[in-house]
């Protein structure tokens, strides 16, 4: 296989990324040197996920000692039929000097609400299963051991909280990281409670434009707080950005005063400019500067935050699609969902990681973080592999007339951005996914709702929404947006029609509705195991040829429509959805380019590898399928960045080399087959790469197929 596992040097593994305490200690060893004034970092960060974990459902006296993250559904919710949707309370003693600091609780996530108690005292609740969010626990915290609750709540009867529905298990858990952050009283420090934010945007405000960038303009809006009370107003601060040999690119400083009494967080901007910047250029160049902001008290660096900066332009243009630093770049790729099996949501940076090192194999160009807000490290990955990220809140599918509900979805969306704003890979906010239009239903307003709080987080990047095929584009829903992108299942799905080759003409019809709304595929694809096999298949027959076919068909009317903007597969993963009871497992959604544990590309996962790669490979396909009841079949195989194939059977050259094809598909009609074992094999002429498989042929009229040798092996 290819699993070329290589870990870029550049990748840190900081689960708690997005935590600027974190960030602080990475910043202060790093940077230490450079500074002149000395450090007295007034916040500090204490990992709680190596703390012994108990976890049962509230209620029970029954707990089962856990290892964080974790999902308490992991098993039930991928396996069909009903799953855990209920409170459940995770708890163990955690140790905190009373020290005079300020302690606050800090959560990457909790699904879907959530509730800390610290020695039986109730320090606050979050709704919401995907942000990051803090509470103070200075009050409840006693000096050396503590008693923690966390009583984490999935049940259905969440109405007020995103998702309401959806094509997947809502597993519920402590699935990323939480810690204490200590903070020193007296002290002027980034505002922890902004959303539990950096409290640090650094806003390209020229980064919508079709042109390529001489001069990139920044502002920083910061905000700062503190606990007590200060003994001075004035407070400096100093933001540096440095290339990767330390040469300083830009460099300001900005004095401010604040409140003394620490009553109100100060809000304050730092602009800066970069003249002829290296561009963050997706796939080609994803550079990043390193940006540095300093919080100098008393001639004292008391609180930094640092992240990586990346310098781009981009542009929708509804006829010509996207463009980056100026000229057009296809935004093809993949929808990516958290899962993993065994794991629900429960996963480690390491499956993150995994799962960049495959989608780096792919070279797709774009990723759609579905459905809902993903870890800070996945946001990360794809800044450093250079795919452009579309990033989504959960609101799908119901949109009930709701005031709690509609509130939730602008918290989740206010969440979603301050929490991930610099990251330069993400482009697009994504409001809704497959609102529907039904009476009880109010999409329009909600979706004109969050695109306005959107423009007001971020003005200088596009909102988008992904719409079921049942709106034209001239809609009042499409037209609340930036951007559009369907999600279309031609070939699979009854209703979008019987063949994917509809896909195209149906687009057109809805492009021509609104030619000036740029407009996209945000999904299409179709089920697949790799134990499920046909010499003929059909649409909804989860074999890998049928899927397989279905991605050739669709993609050819892809590709030819210039303008269309965005085109991801669905999904790039199988992943659980409960409800589901096809292909080869209940509650799997098999639509993935890869199996659930990513341990199996699929046949489909090499057609788009051929498509969006010009290095030197070969894949014949149906490797799986190994017995054959058919003895004159056609050979397949996806192959890319070579000049001929050669097909050879059972050592026997079968034809002449095939020249590379324009669409990487390439197939020998009429191969005869012998009894028995086939080697089957394809080479390039030169022989440097190669694909090999073998299949038994048995003629099911003369002989009985050997049980040990079954289709679903
Ligand atoms: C736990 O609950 C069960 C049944 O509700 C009960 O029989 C048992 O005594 C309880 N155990 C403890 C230690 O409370
Ligand atoms: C919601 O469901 C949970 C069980 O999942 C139950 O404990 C709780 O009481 C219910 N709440 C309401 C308000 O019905
Ligand atoms: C930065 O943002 C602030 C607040 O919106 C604004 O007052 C200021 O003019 C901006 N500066 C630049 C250079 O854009
Ligand atoms: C992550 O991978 C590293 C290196 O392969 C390994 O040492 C470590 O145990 C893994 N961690 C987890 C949580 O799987
Ligand atoms: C679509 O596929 C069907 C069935 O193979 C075929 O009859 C039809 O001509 C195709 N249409 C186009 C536009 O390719
Ligand atoms: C689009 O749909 C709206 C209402 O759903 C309808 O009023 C309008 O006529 C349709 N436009 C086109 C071009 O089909
Ligand atoms: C990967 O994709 C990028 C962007 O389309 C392209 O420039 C690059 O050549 C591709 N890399 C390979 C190895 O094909």
């Amino acid at each position: 296989m290819h699993l070329m596992a290589i870990l870029p040097s550049k990748i840190v593994d900081m689960r708690h990324a997005g935590s600027n305490t974190v960030l602080l200690v990475v910043a202060l060893t790093a940077f230490l040197s450079l500074l002149r004034s000395p450090h007295e970092p007034a916040s500090k960060y204490t990992s709680l996920l190596d703390n012994i974990w108990r976890v049962g459902k509230l209620g029970s006296n029954v707990s089962a000692r856990v290892s964080l993250p974790h999902s308490f559904n992991a098993i039930d919710g991928q396996r069909g039929g009903p799953y855990a949707r209920a409170p459940h309370v995770y708890s163990a003693e955690i140790h905190v000097p009373r020290d005079g600091r300020v302690h606050i609780l800090d959560c990457g996530a909790a699904s879907m609400a959530a509730e800390f108690i610290v020695n039986g005292v109730s320090i606050g609740s979050h709704r919401g299963g995907f942000s990051r969010f803090r509470f103070d626990a200075t009050n409840a915290i006693r000096d050396g051991t503590n008693s923690l609750q966390v009583i984490v709540d999935n049940s259905v009867n969440l109405t007020d909280i995103l998702p309401r529905s959806g094509d997947f298990t809502v597993f519920g858990g402590l699935f990323r990281d939480l810690g204490v952050i200590s903070i020193r009283r007296n002290t002027p420090v980034l505002h922890p409670f902004d959303l539990a934010s950096p409290a640090v945007k650094i806003m390209q405000t020229n980064a919508i434009s079709r042109e390529l960038l001489e001069l990139a303009q920044f502002n920083t809006s910061i905000l700062l707080s503190c606990f007590g009370k200060l003994e001075v107003q004035k407070v400096t601060l100093q933001i540096q950005i440095t290339d990767h040999k330390s040469h300083k690119v830009a460099y300001k400083t900005l004095s401010v005063n604040m409140n003394t009494d620490c009553a109100t967080p100060t809000k304050t901007w730092i602009p800066f400019t970069i003249q002829k910047p290296r561009l963050w250029d997706g796939r080609v160049d994803p550079y990043m500067y390193f940006a540095r902001l300093s919080v100098i008290y008393q001639n004292i660096v008391v609180d930094t935050y640092s992240a990586r900066l990346g310098v781009r332009t981009y542009f929708l243009d509804s006829e010509q699609g996207f463009y980056l630093n100026g000229r057009e770049y296809p935004l093809d790729g993949v929808n990516l969902h958290q899962d993993w099996q065994d794991k629900g949501w429960g996963i480690s940076a390491n499956h993150t990681r995994r799962n960049f090192e495959i989608m780096d194999e792919l070279n797709m160009t774009a990723l759609r973080c579905a459905h809902y807000q993903h870890s800070d490290y996945t946001y990360r990955l794809a800044d450093h592999y250079g795919f452009v990220v579309w990033a989504e809140i959960p609101n799908l599918d119901l949109s009930p007339r709701d005031h709690a509900l509609h509130a939730n979805a602008a918290t989740q969306l206010r969440e979603l951005i301050r929490q991930s704003y610099n990251h330069p890979a993400i482009v697009f906010w994504s409001v809704a996914n497959e609102l529907g239009g039904d009476v009880d239903n109010d999409p329009v307003s909600l979706v004109q709702e969050l695109h306005t709080i959107a423009k007001e987080e971020d003005p200088y990047r596009y909102t988008v929404i992904a719409i079921s095929p049942r709106k034209n584009l001239s809609d009042p829903l499409p037209q609340s947006v930036d951007a559009v992108a369907i999600n279309a299942y031609h070939g699979w799905y009854t209703w979008f029609g019987p063949h994917p080759n509809n896909t195209g003409p149906d687009m057109d019809r809805y492009h021509a509705t609104s030619p000036q709304t740029p407009f996209g595929i945000a999904e299409f694809g179709a089920g697949s195991s790799i134990h499920f096999h046909s010499e003929n298949p059909v649409r909804m027959d989860h074999t890998e040829e049928y899927q397989s076919w279905l991605h050739e068909q669709t993609w050819a009317q892809l590709r030819a429509r210039r303008w269309i903007w965005w085109k991801t597969v669905w999904n790039f993963a199988d992943f659980a959805s409960d409800k589901k009871a096809e292909g080869d497992t209940g509650g799997r959604n098999d639509k993935g380019l890869v199996t659930y544990d990513r341990s199996v590309r699929k046949d489909a996962f090499y057609y788009y590898k051929a498509i969006w790669n010009s290095e030197p490979f070969v894949h014949l396909c149906s490797g799986r399928f190994f017995v054959r009841e058919t003895k004159v079949i056609a050979v397949k195989a996806y192959a890319a960045g070579v000049r001929f194939l050669v097909l050879y059977v059972n050592g026997a050259q079968v034809a002449e080399p095939m020249a590379l094809r324009e669409d990487r598909i390439h197939v020998w009609d009429g191969v005869v087959l012998a009894e028995g074992q086939n080697y089957v094999e394809v080479l390039t002429n030169d022989e440097a790469v190669f694909s090999r498989v073998t299949w038994t042929y048995y003629d099911s009229n003369r002989l009985e197929i050997p049980s040990s040798l079954s289709l679903q092996n």
